[in-house]
């Protein structure tokens, strides 16, 4: 069920889960009055009563906006609170007082121009159209809330409706004003190879968030934050998250203000931003969605998978097998001619791996990452006959053929920059500043993009690849447009980012049946904006089992197990030297789009024989482990020990993974408590044959028994639950 109602002056969207309720004040300012769990009606006397406001005749003057909850505010005429929406008129002055002109209830979701959006089927959606009489400016907010999960999409269009050129310099997807501060903010955070790392701290007074400035949503910080009790766990209690729909700078902020009251904002990071409307021109800001669980911050993340997998993920790859690949990075880095990739190819093959991946280092004299990027032709002298002979032998030994390339970047020493030093983002007269030897292109600009798209359109129909991993590995600096005047250069990183999108929706629409990664120094851009084009994300460049407990099990806060690329790796393993059991790398990548990032050919003889099985297990598995509800057990960030599984739809099959990071003496085995499991049924764990009720599992748990001594430490179980008819 999912329905819009209009009550006079107020408008409640819900579904059997949640209701989000917004009204109109005398004068047409938008109050915001709830978003929760489902309700039958909503008063807005009691709302506004609590925030000490008159019920009839409220009134704008004697700063009453600094109470009110809002939809869309502005700061300046009144609401002390950060704002969501600022723009500069030609007085100078940068205050907006927006006034609801109509509300329409629409049988479609509208698509968002230029940017990625969840797809609207089963949708009911809203657009309030509202006005700002100062300066003419006028705004459209969309939402649409969902019959399959607890979930609100909000985004604004902003129109310049005036005769004279305005300039947004911030301008919100949401604004959420909560009635309290008695929640905790859980946000992810990270660096290189630490990505996602979850982190919860009670709110205060001021302000507290996530957010990026470097030109992509970053390793360091995730467009999501969430508010749970202080009571929530992973399995109880309130838990309402915030996810950004944009793989650019943004900001997510959660402002306790002097009342008590939470103001959540997320958006286009304002730092360094400015958007020029001439008059009749728009703007149109990124997607964001509300999602609530009252069954805790697990409830949370289903919610956000179900939302993903039904309403945004590439429609042709959602509950399909992905191949076992073999990536070459880890196996061979630049060192590589074509018949060493074949030999590691035949030995990939022979294991049963399914798609062989050449990594970076193929094109240009790439022998190093200090050149060449940009000239995406073959190196002869690695490749002597081609991209397609490469392919084609490859092929040849039964399985697929996939490539690396790294688009939106050009190395100083590169054919392409000699020809267009203007191409890469500088500030005119400002020496360039590179980072890991290599320049930005400048994707706001129609040839750049063009150029993109002809060189990966070659690239895949020379090598017939049918799968592309799309690398980005540096971070914004000298940020400007040789394209655009001095009064746009603050358009510069949300155009790149257009034009990222440009980009991608022309090759995913010339290029159907390619399955292409993203991938940004490991997971640096692993956000919902490109996982609209793109299935599966390279999750980190860590492959360390216990490092990819931590980063798999923050991913797994908002995004389902088959957008995460995890791929076993050699030991020592290559970012931390640590040595870890091969059936511990299994155990943990098994929680992701599964492959392998070594040399079969460098692997003791007793590991190669076991990846035969693993990639039958994988494949057995597949649709368990990235298809069913996901459900985090055992937190790698509060112990020792992390624990997830997996539940099929019908509940019938469950996969399970528990990891104890360093080995315990003389400790009792862990009782772990499963969650997602039929209490009526009764299950077989088939890696021991044993077989426990669904109640016993979920309420005693299962006994987590390692091997009883010099079991190391890294030590894993990884077992499939299947329901049984035995009474
Ligand atoms: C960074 C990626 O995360 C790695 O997997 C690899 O593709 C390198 N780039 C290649 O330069």
């Amino acid at each position: 069920m999912v329905e819009i109602l209009r009550e006079g002056n107020v408008f409640h969207l819900r579904n059997d889960q949640i209701s989000y309720v917004l009204c109109e004040l005398e004068g047409g300012v938008l109050a915001h009055l709830y978003a929760g769990p489902r309700l039958s009606k909503l008063d807005p006397v009691n709302r506004l009563r609590h925030a000490g406001l008159p019920v009839d005749g409220f009134s704008v003057q004697e700063c009453a906006l600094d109470k009110l909850p809002q939809e869309y505010p502005s700061f300046g005429l009144g609401d002390m609170r950060e704002g969501a929406l600022t723009v500069e008129a030609p007085d100078g002055s940068c205050a907006v007082d927006l006034r609801l002109v109509s509300a329409e209830i629409l049988q479609q979701k509208p698509a968002l121009e230029g940017l990625p959006a969840t797809r609207g089927e089963g949708a009911a959606a809203l657009k309030l159209k509202l006005r700002d009489a100062h300066t003419g400016l006028e705004a459209e907010l969309n939402y649409a809330i969902y019959g399959d999960c607890p979930v609100v999409a909000r985004s604004a269009r902003l129109t310049n409706g005036g005769d004279a050129p305005l300039s947004v310099t911030r301008a919100m997807s949401l604004c959420l004003d909560m009635a309290d501060d008695n929640w905790e903010l859980i946000t992810l955070t990270g660096s290189w190879a630490r990505e996602r790392h979850l982190h919860r701290r009670p709110l205060v007074q001021g302000h507290q968030g996530v957010a990026s400035q470097r030109g992509a949503s970053s390793l360091q910080a995730s467009p999501f934050m969430a508010l749970v009790r202080r009571d929530t766990t992973e399995a109880a209690g309130e838990a309402l998250g915030v996810a950004l729909i944009y793989s650019g700078n943004f900001v997510a902020t959660a402002e306790v203000d002097h009342y008590g009251a939470t103001r959540l904002l997320t958006g286009i990071n304002d730092n360094d931003f400015a958007w020029r409307l001439e008059p009749g021109e728009s703007f149109q800001t990124p997607e964001a969605v509300v999602c609530y669980s009252a069954e805790g911050i697990g409830g949370m993340s289903r919610g956000f998978h179900r939302l993903w997998e039904n309403h945004l993920l590439p429609k042709k790859w959602v509950g399909k097998p992905r191949p076992v690949l073999l990536n070459s990075w880890e196996a061979a880095y630049f060192d590589f001619d074509a018949d060493k990739l074949v030999a590691i190819a035949k030995a990939a093959a022979d294991a049963g791996v399914e798609l062989f991946v050449m990594d970076d280092g193929w094109f240009g004299h790439r022998d190093d990452d200090t050149t060449s990027l940009g000239d995406w032709y073959v190196d002869k002298k690695k490749l002597p006959d081609g991209l397609k002979s490469l392919g084609d032998r490859v092929r040849a030994l039964g399985i697929e053929f996939g490539i690396w390339m790294e688009p939106e970047m050009v190395s100083p020493d590169s054919d392409l920059y000699r020809a267009h030093p203007d191409w890469a983002l500088h500030i005119e007269g400002r020496d360039y500043i590179t980072s890991r030897h290599q320049l930005t292109l400048d994707l706001g600009r129609q040839d750049v993009q063009d150029f993109i798209v002809d060189a990966v359109t070659t690239t895949l129909k020379d090598s017939g690849a049918s799968y592309l991993k799309w690398d980005m590995n540096r971070h914004f600096s000298n940020i400007g447009s040789s394209a655009l005047p001095a009064n746009r250069q603050k358009e510069v990183p949300h155009r790149y980012i257009l034009g990222l999108y440009a980009v991608m929706e022309r090759l995913v629409k010339a290029f159907p049946d390619v399955l292409f990664e993203g991938c940004s120094s490991g997971g640096g851009r692993f956000d919902a904006g490109l996982l609209y084009y793109v299935p599966q994300y390279w999750c980190s460049d860590n492959t360390d089992a216990l490092c990819r407990c931590q980063i798999q099990y923050g991913t797994t806060l908002v995004f389902p197990a088959s957008t995460m690329g995890s791929h076993v790796s050699a030991v020592p393993n290559h970012q931390t030297g640590r040595v870890t059991p091969l059936e511990s790398r299994f155990a943990v990548a098994m929680g992701g789009a599964f492959g392998y990032e070594l040399d079969p050919r460098k692997l003791s003889d007793e590991d190669r024989k076991q990846l035969r099985g693993q990639i039958d297990y994988a494949a057995r598995t597949q649709e368990l482990r990235l298809y069913g509800d996901f459900y985090r057990l055992l937190s790698p960030f509060e112990g020792n020990d992390t624990a997830w599984m997996s539940v099929s739809k019908d509940r019938s099959e469950a996969i399970f993974t528990f990891v104890r990071a360093l080995a315990q003496p003389n400790a009792m085995p862990p009782l772990v408590r499963m969650r997602g499991l039929d209490p009526a049924k009764r299950y077989r764990v088939e890696e021991t044959g044993e077989v426990y009720g669904g109640d016993e599992l979920m309420q005693v748990g299962l006994c987590c028994r390692l091997h009883p001594f010099g079991s190391g430490d890294a030590a894993s179980l990884l077992y499939t639950l299947k329901a049984v008819d035995e009474a």
